[in-house]
């Protein structure tokens, strides 16, 4: 579903532009650590921490999304490692000093588990996570994300998920978004970083 939606748009779907959370926190683009970037898409956000001296790997699963994510890095001078696999077969065991998750609510709330468990996996203890991505009440606003409230974030879900670790921003809020044509307008928001023990 995802190739095919990314192969029929002529351009950035969710546009170049890394998204707002990454430009509201630029504390957390740290120089020369290293981030994975999961369900990366088209690379917005990998290039954005790229450029901002990141060593930054990636995946997608979708062959034209990273495609256009090496297109764009190549554009912006910087290196990126991509690479076009699903999650199930990203080898978890990677250490990397933070892992980002921006829009990856493509599941419910049993695979939404393992997605945590995986990330967590992937974090060297110290590391940084951010969760970005939506709350339920956006699914009335009908401006990006699924139309599933089950895949909703709520940030008690996160506080409980992550209990231990040092929650550093935890934030919902409402705010407008211009990304490429697939997330437009006013949207109901949810930020979680925190640092695994
Ligand atoms: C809403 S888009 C967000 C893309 C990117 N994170 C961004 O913010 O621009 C969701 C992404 O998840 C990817 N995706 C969906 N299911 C996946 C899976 N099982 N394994 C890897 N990537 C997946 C899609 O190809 C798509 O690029």
């Amino acid at each position: 579903m995802w190739e095919d939606r990314f192969a029929a748009k002529d351009g950035y779907l969710f546009g170049v532009e890394p998204s707002g959370v990454l430009i509201a926190n630029p504390w957390l683009a740290l120089p020369s650590h290293s981030v994975l970037c999961v369900a990366d898409g088209e690379g917005r956000n990998a290039v954005h921490l790229a450029r901002s001296g990141m060593l930054v790997t990636s995946f997608d699963l979708s062959a034209t999304a990273v495609g256009r994510s090496n297109a764009l890095a190549k554009q912006s001078g910087v290196g990126v490692q991509t690479h076009i696999l699903d999650w199930n077969s990203w080898d978890w065991s990677q250490q990397f000093d933070m892992v980002i998750g921006i829009f990856i609510q493509f599941v419910g709330p049993e695979l939404r588990a393992k997605q945590f468990v995986d990330m967590k996996s992937a974090l060297r203890s110290g590391g940084r996570l951010l969760l970005h991505g939506y709350r339920p009440e956006q699914i009335e606003r009908g401006t990006g994300g699924p139309p599933t409230v089950e895949n909703m974030y709520t940030e008690a879900e996160l506080h409980h998920t992550f209990a231990g670790w040092i929650v550093e921003r935890s934030a919902s809020y409402e705010c407008e978004q211009a990304s490429g044509s697939a997330h437009v307008g006013k949207a109901a928001l949810i930020d979680f970083v925190a640092r695994k023990p």
